[in-house]
């Protein structure tokens, strides 16, 4: 094996300064985003790709109260960087444990742990002041989607503005987003397939000082769940829609969102009272911008007013997340 040179070694040395530089820079950014609004943020992406600079193409870092999470999306190096490793200590807010994940939903890897504390058990992350339990031993997701935390301030600031709502979450994984409009004040339906994202969510309520009891959990297939709620007369203030890309329901034809979500909002819009909302959202980057207003438009046709909502200040890199709020007039 040949020795680096000490020149080798100066310049390895040079280039991964510059890189901790950078990326201080990059986490220093999003220190104000900790103060939250309802309460503290310790859950936050510290780094977005190339949006940070295109020296970091392909690689995210995202913090969960101080367990940081790097990901490569195959554009950004084949493993955990050197000098991230340094940057643990150095950071505003310091790492205590990082952990490596390749973003592959085929493959669909577990975190596995590079430096610092391992992670034994399920701990709790704080976004805005409502608190989520996260277990990085859970698989490919780790319990909460970062991306949405604005529009989950906005789900509880909308209830909180409507005493007495009412909102139905749909594809609700483990009900972050029933979680924010019950801390609005509001009744909650949160329909999964998975049971076991359904005890999350109980789980997620109660640590959040709300009773699980006085909420409805629904198991079981979204489509089905829809047509038996319209017949049975049921009706909701806000019906939150973020399914994933592609679904097969039991026995139905299979969902995909670039092509059928106009058809899924159509179908919950029925359920949605005059003067409330509709949530959309999609992760499908087969979309182009804009796509999802202009399916939410056409399936909803007049008599609602469309806003489309931006990604958080802590992805400033690619606008992959769409999401469209509807409200009926
Ligand atoms: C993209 S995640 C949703 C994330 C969630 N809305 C949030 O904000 O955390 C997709 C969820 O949809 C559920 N799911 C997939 N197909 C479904 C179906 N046909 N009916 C009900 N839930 C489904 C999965 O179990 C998973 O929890």
């Amino acid at each position: 094996m040949v020795s680096p040179s000490s020149e080798q070694v100066n310049a390895g040395w040079l280039a991964d300064s510059r890189m901790i530089t950078a990326f201080l820079v990059a986490a220093a950014r999003r220190e104000p985003l900790r103060r939250g609004v309802h309460g503290p943020t310790d859950a936050l992406r510290l780094l977005d790709g190339a949006g940070d600079g295109p020296e970091f193409r392909g690689l995210f870092v995202e913090d969960y109260s101080g367990r940081w999470l790097a990901l490569t999306d195959g554009r950004g190096p084949t493993g955990p960087p050197a000098w991230l490793r340094e940057a643990m200590a150095q950071a505003p807010t310091p790492a205590r444990s990082l952990y490596w994940k390749r973003l592959d939903v085929r493959e669909q890897p577990a975190p596995v742990h590079v430096a610092g504390e391992e992670i034994t058990a399920p701990f709790e992350a704080v976004e805005n002041g409502l608190r989520l339990g996260i277990d990085f031993a859970a698989g490919y997701s780790q319990g909460v989607f970062l991306d949405q935390r604005d529009n989950r301030r906005r789900v509880r600031d909308w209830c909180a503005a409507r005493p007495g709502a009412e909102v139905l979450n749909c594809f609700a994984y483990t009900g972050a987003f029933s979680v924010a409009a019950a801390l609005g004040g509001a009744r909650t339906a949160t329909a999964d397939l998975s049971r076991r994202y359904l005890d999350w969510a109980r789980d997620n309520f109660a640590r959040n000082g709300i009773d699980p009891g006085a909420h409805e959990f629904l198991a079981g297939d979204v489509f089905d769940w829809l047509r038996r709620l319209l017949r049975q007369g049921r009706a909701w203030d806000l019906v939150i829609l973020d399914p994933p890309t592609f679904s097969r329901p039991r026995g139905g034809k299979p969902f995909q969102a670039g092509r059928d979500f106009d058809r899924l909002a159509a179908q919950a819009a029925e359920l949605v009272r005059p003067g409330g909302a509709l949530l959309c959202s999609t992760n499908y980057r087969g979309l182009d911008r804009g796509g999802l207003r202009r399916m939410i438009h056409g399936a909803l046709g007049r008599g609602w007013r469309l806003d489309a909502l931006p990604m958080g200040a802590d992805f400033p890199g690619d606008p992959y997340l769409q999401a469209v709020w509807a409200e009926r007039c």
